[in-house]
């Protein structure tokens, strides 16, 4: 029997953990499935998209710098890749059409909640960033029913229009936007989604936001503590993540949806950690 194919899409690809996690998830769960790394052009994306679909691939991850290309190229969108603006995952349906999804949001949910035993619902919440991946995360954070959701950003203008844009989806929950030096009072959770430690650099929040009990949580990940959260330890934060997690949890919804199998991850976590 030959394998269904799959492939993460990005320019550059190479550095990506999704072939590695889709293959111990294949291992895992027995799936006939090849999960290759493509590197697309940055003018043709789109081209490359209707080629591998052509020669018979199941189902596309997007990575950077494609996800709103994947968005847009899209003749459908669920409901979580329409207010993510970005799209992280893509298939055919029944009928042919290409089908956008992002499993970012339900990554970072599971991770805290299931993972980490991070209770969101009730929570104040502290979001640092205001760009792509923090609007890819927000509708499933704020499903989750937070007291309230602060987004705090260099440009506040960003934070803004970001506000604007959950406000129809935030329902109980305070949603609100500032700058990063403004909140100084602790929170239950920080989300840090900015790509500040990218440059070497950290946002420059008080140390009044994290009390004992705050978990603090970083997008990001890196084989060594990430920037934000050697910050946060030495701030004394004790609940204190990174961002491996939300990409494994991340995977695991996108080969839920193309297979119908959701693969345990922790395993698969555990596993990378120790790579
Ligand atoms: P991504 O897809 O990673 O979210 P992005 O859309 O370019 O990338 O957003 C990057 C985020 O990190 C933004 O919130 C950005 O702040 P601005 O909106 O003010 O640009 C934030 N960011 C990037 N570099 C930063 C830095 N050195 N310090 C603080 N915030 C930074």
């Amino acid at each position: 029997m030959t394998n269904d194919l799959y492939a993460v899409v990005g320019n550059p690809v190479s550095h990506s953990k999704s072939p590695r996690i889709h293959s111990l998830f294949a291992s895992e769960t027995g799936e006939s499935v090849e999960y290759i790394a493509i590197q697309a052009p940055l003018d043709d994306f789109a081209g490359t998209v209707k080629h591998f679909f052509e020669r018979g691939g199941k189902g596309l991850n997007v990575t950077v710098p494609f996800k709103e290309d994947a968005w847009k190229l899209a003749d459908r969108r669920t409901e979580r890749a329409e207010s993510a603006g970005a799209a992280n995952t893509l298939y055919l349906d029944d009928h042919g059409a290409l089908v956008a999804d992002n499993t970012d949001g339900c990554g970072i949910v599971r991770d805290l909640v299931f993972n980490h035993a991070v209770a969101l619902k009730d929570a104040r919440i502290l979001v640092l960033g205001a760009g792509g991946a923090v609007r890819g995360v927000l509708g499933p954070i704020m499903a989750k029913h937070p007291a309230s959701v602060t987004l705090a950003n260099r440009t506040v203008g960003k934070a803004e229009a970001l506000v604007d844009l959950f406000k129809p989806l935030a329902g109980a929950t305070r949603l609100s936007a500032c700058g990063f030096e403004q909140p100084s009072e602790p929170f239950d959770v920080i989300i840090n989604g900015t790509s500040a430690s990218l440059q070497g650099d950290l946002p420059p929040i008080s140390p009044g936001v994290i009390a004992e009990k705050t978990v603090v949580y970083d997008m990001m990940y890196s084989l060594q503590t990430t920037t934000f959260n050697q910050w946060a330890l030495e701030q004394g934060a004790q609940y204190v993540f990174d961002g491996l997690g939300m990409l494994v949890e991340q995977a695991a919804e996108s080969f839920r949806i193309w297979r119908g199998v959701s693969p345990a991850t922790s395993p698969v976590i555990e596993e990378l950690r120790n790579d």
